[in-house]
């Protein structure tokens, strides 16, 4: 099992908030079963291209190297700072450059940081329809953190710390669940959208 820790921080301080918690969230992953191949991405690390709207088998470079292990997760842990109430700027355009079917039937636990406590629910109203789209499987909940919880960029707080640790579990135990063939659970498919009609549709904009 491929499990991915991406974190859509572009703070350029080494001492991301949300880095730090999807980085303990993947930990407390592979703490519990050692065969779990597992990675973080400090999507801000990378030099991503702004998608340009062509087709995601063409980016090369970093761009190429994030969608293909994006591909070869089997799940993910999905972290952002909010940001003007909703998930950032660099993640947004990672969910424009990768396959409309990248995560297909994979489950995605979701890590958001904020400084109030008053947009914890982005997670429901931002986060989780985006997945939607993507067909995934969005766990239930998700682990919202603020300032309090850190000393400094160090996760400190106890009910923080596991509440980090039960979602490891649940992504632990919902990928070993999943049947190989995704789609099984993958729910309806969407409509067929070619590349090439959306091209026609921009140029036509
Ligand atoms: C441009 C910008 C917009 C932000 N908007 C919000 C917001 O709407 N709500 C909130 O609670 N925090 C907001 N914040 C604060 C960050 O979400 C918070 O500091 C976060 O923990 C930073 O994560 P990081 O350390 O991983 O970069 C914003 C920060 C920036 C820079």
């Amino acid at each position: 099992m491929n499990l991915l820790g991406l974190s859509g921080s572009p703070s350029r301080n080494a001492a991301s908030r949300t880095l730090s918690a999807v980085k303990q969230a993947v930990e407390y992953a592979h703490a519990q079963d050692s065969v779990i191949n597992s990675e973080t991405i400090n999507v801000r690390d990378l030099e991503i291209e702004l998608c340009d709207g062509r087709d995601p088998a063409l980016y090369e470079g970093d761009t190429k190297t994030l969608i293909d292990k994006i591909l070869a997760a089997d799940a993910l842990i999905l972290g952002t700072p909010v940001y003007r109430g909703s998930y950032t700027g660099i993640l947004k355009n990672v969910f424009d450059v990768i396959p409309n079917d990248a995560l297909v039937g994979k489950p995605v636990g979701i890590v958001v940081t904020g400084s109030t406590q008053h947009h914890y629910l982005v997670i429901e109203h931002e986060i989780k329809p985006l997945l939607g789209f993507f067909h995934a499987h969005s766990l239930p909940g998700g682990v919202y953190l603020t300032p309090e919880h850190y000393n400094d960029s160090v996760l400190v707080d106890e009910g923080a710390l596991e509440r980090l640790q039960q979602l490891a579990t649940a992504i632990v135990q919902f990928a070993k669940h999943v049947p190989n063939d995704r789609n099984l659970l993958a729910g309806a498919s969407g409509p067929e959208i070619p590349w090439e009609s959306r091209l026609k549709g921009a140029n036509k904009l």
